[in-house]
This record gives C-alpha cells, structure tokens and sequence, in this order.
C-alpha cells in the first residue's frame, strides 16, 4: 500500500492527532522496501506488502453484529484479509428465528472454504455474563443477567476474546457494508498504518472519502455523515479551548472502523453503545493530555499516535433511518459534556445545541452514558476457565486445512 505520511498534527500532551491524509494506491506492487519520499509536496510512504501481512497476522478484526443480512455480513468476512483472526460478536435475535445459529453456520462454512480460524459469540449468552463477571466486569451484565446491549460493549467482549487469542492489534469493522473492497481497504490501512506508527500506543480512523446516498434516483456522493459533523465539531472546540488555536483537526470522531495496539486498547476506556468511538478521543486525552495526573505515566511518557486515513472505496452500508442517527449523536455529546477534560464553554455549547434540536428542555443535563473500566483490568484467565468448561454459544472455529486437518484453536 502507498499511503500518504501526514505532516500537520495537534497535540493534547502526549496524543499526537495526525491530519487525515489519504491512500494513494491501494496495490503498491510486490517489490520494494519501506520508503519515505516527498512527491509533489507530499510526503509518501511505501509499505511493502510483507510489512502489512506482518500486522494482519497479529491483528484481530472484530465484527459487531446485530440482525445483519448474511449475504452482507459474509461479503463482509470475505473482504477480511486472510491472516487477521475473524471475531463475530453477534447481539442478533435468538428468536422467532435463531439468528446467531444462522450466523455460526455462514462463519463456520466460510471459515472452512477460506481454511481460517474464527471466534465467534454471543453478547447476550448468559455464559458470556457469567464469564465477564468473572473477569471482574460484572458492571457490563444488566438486570436481565446478560451483557448488555450496545456496539461499545459488543466491541468490549470482542477486545477481550482478541487478547485471550494472544493478539497484538484489534480492528473494528461493521458487518452491515455492502462493499467487501471497501472492508478490504479498511483493514489494509489499519495495518499499513500501524506499521508506520512509531509507538506502541497507536491508532487508526478511517474516513471515507465518501458515503453515497440515493437522492431523487441519483447517486450523491456526500463527503460527512450527520452525526460525524456534529461529533468532531465539538471535539475540535475542545482541542481549540486547550491549545488556545482554533482547529478542524479531528475528521474521524465517530469513526467506526478503527484499529489500534492491544498496548493501547487495554488502557483505554470504553463507552457503551454508539458512545463508544467518541469517547475514545476523550478518554485519550483525560488520560494522556497532561489535564490530569496520568494513571499510566509510562504512556505520557511515550507518544500516542492517531492516524485518520481517507481511503479510496466509497462507504455503502444497511440505512438505519433518521431516528437512529439522532440516538448515536446524542450519545457522543453526552459523554463529552460529562467529561471533565470538557471545557465549560463547551458545555454550554453542547446544552445550546441540544435544546436547539428539541432533545433537551432549557436547564436540563445530558444524561450519563455508561463507561467500562479499562481491560487490563479484566482477569482474562477467570474468563477463559469459564468459557473453556461451559462454553454455551462461544465457538471457535479450528483452521482446517484441505489437505491436512489442523486441530488448532485460536484461543488455549
Ligand atoms: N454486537 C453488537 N451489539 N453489534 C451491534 C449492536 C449491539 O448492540 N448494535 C449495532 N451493532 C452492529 C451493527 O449490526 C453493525 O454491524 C455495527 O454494529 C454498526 O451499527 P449500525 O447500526 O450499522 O450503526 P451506523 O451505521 O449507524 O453507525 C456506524 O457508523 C458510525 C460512523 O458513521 C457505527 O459503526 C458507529 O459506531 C459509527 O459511529
Ligand atoms: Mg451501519
């Protein structure tokens, strides 16, 4: 892949907010070492395709599902470079119809096809309430005794059965993409990305170059997302309250296809629901802003690098109508007013707009969003001796081989 290296950032103490910069070339040939040129005033980087198979073989993609089509969730899987570990966490409907036992069998088939290994479970088996809260997250179960429901806490059960797999780096993609290129592109400038990044604590948020719409039986080829606009216009004022510099820094505040280090995923907070990729800008810089003592000096120390790359597949996915856009903005302003690294200018902003748009009446407070401890907190072996001597609806998937079967599994 050649991908253009940024040369403008913003930094909040320690994390280091790259400008976005775009793929150039999504093949860029067998050949050559990994090189940096200037090339029209850009600078440019070639990473070889061994350096980016060397990241996807270390590399979970986790794949949050709920009640997704499965044409469109195994166009999805194909698209998943063959090397990176497959991780299905499904919050779909047991019934009428058992949905997650059609999804384990289109993974399990694929998985057999394509000779790879995959992981797969369901946020709601209350084995995997039992196996959380023996890692000591019981806080994720709800009064009903399962997970709870959200994208955040699907994603969190996912990091989890990545690190158990023993992976270095996590990527995130939706299963609801039409465009299998697109989820292909995805990962390959996750990890082209995290090839370059020059710390352990790193990251990577896509930002399509667009997410075409039918307008009036045309193809409109729009740049934004709504809830995208509104999420990074206020981190921005944010980082422009700090650094005392107006800034338009951050594109990707809702990205939800992202990658980053395990190093940097076990530190981090996570936020339930559509909260959650939001919340990771404000989480890093609580953490490692310099605002508040660190809880983790030796990454205030170091760097933590964001990348935001523009790939080149425009981004088609399931519509989800007006409704649903509304709850996922509202949940990323929540988390940023409740901050404390939120800035009381940009509070009120917050509260203004909200009431604007008839969410919240005059002297109302945005409601609390749910916020997980970080991971490296969960006792991961609590959680596998669970899963391992009653595994309910877990399921791994052994790679097999066609000419020899291979009895691995992916976890223990
Ligand atoms: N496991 C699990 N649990 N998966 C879920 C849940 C849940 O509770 N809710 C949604 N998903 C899955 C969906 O099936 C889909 O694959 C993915 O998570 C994203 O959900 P969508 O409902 O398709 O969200 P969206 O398309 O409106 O928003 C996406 O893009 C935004 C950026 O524009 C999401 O990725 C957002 O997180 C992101 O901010
Ligand atoms: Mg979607």
């Amino acid at each position: 892949m050649r991908i253009e290296y940024p040369h403008r950032h913003e930094r909040f103490g320690a994390v280091r907010i790259h400008d976005s910069t775009q793929v150039i070339e999504l093949d860029s040939g067998l050949g050559g070492e990994e090189e940096e040129t200037t090339v029209q005033g850009r600078s440019v980087n070639l990473v070889p395709p061994a350096d980016v198979n060397a990241v996807e073989q270390q590399m979970a993609i986790i794949v949050p599902t709920k009640n997704e089509r499965r044409k469109i969730i195994e166009g999805v899987l194909s698209g998943i470079p063959h090397d990176c570990l497959i991780i299905l966490v499904s919050a779909s409907d047991r019934e009428p119809i058992d949905r997650y036992e059609l999804e384990s069998h289109l993974v399990e088939r694929f998985s057999h096809v394509a000779e790879r290994p995959a992981i797969l479970a369901h946020q709601h088996d209350p084995v995997m309430a039992q196996a959380v809260t023996a890692a000591g997250f019981g806080d994720m179960v709800g009064e009903d005794g399962v997970i709870r429901p959200g994208k955040g806490e699907g994603m969190m059960l996912g990091v989890m059965l990545a690190m158990l797999a023993g992976k270095r780096h996590v990527g995130f993609v939706d299963a609801d993409n039409y465009v299998p290129g697109a989820v292909h592109e995805y990962v390959k400038a996750f990890a082209a990305g995290l090839h370059l990044a020059p710390t352990p604590y790193a990251m990577v948020r896509i930002s399509w170059q667009s997410k075409p719409k039918v307008e009036d039986g045309r193809l409109v080829f729009n740049r934004w997302g709504r809830t995208t606009q509104v999420t990074n216009r206020f981190l921005n004022a944010v980082l422009s309250t700090y650094n005392g510099f107006g800034t338009e820094i951050i594109s990707t505040g809702n990205a939800g296809e992202h990658a980053m280090t395990i190093e940097l995923a076990k530190r981090l907070r996570m936020a339930g629901g559509f909260a959650v990729e939001p919340f990771q800008f404000i989480d890093l810089f609580e953490q490692f802003g310099g605002a508040f003592p660190s809880p983790h000096p030796e990454v205030t120390r170091s760097l933590v690098d964001v990348f935001q790359t523009e790939t080149r597949n425009p981004h088609f996915h399931e519509d989800k109508g007006a409704g649903h856009v509304v709850d996922m903005r509202l949940q990323a302003l929540n988390v940023l007013y409740h901050s404390r690294i939120c800035p009381e200018a940009v509070r009120d902003e917050i509260c203004e707009f909200l009431v604007d748009n008839g969410v919240l009446a005059s002297g109302e407070e945005p409601p609390i969003e749910r916020i997980y401890r970080p991971l490296e907190e969960a006792d991961l072996d609590a959680l596998w001796e669970v899963l391992r001597t009653e595994p309910g609806d877990f399921r791994q998937i052994q790679r097999r081989r066609a000419t020899a079967i291979s009895v691995e599994d992916p976890i223990g």
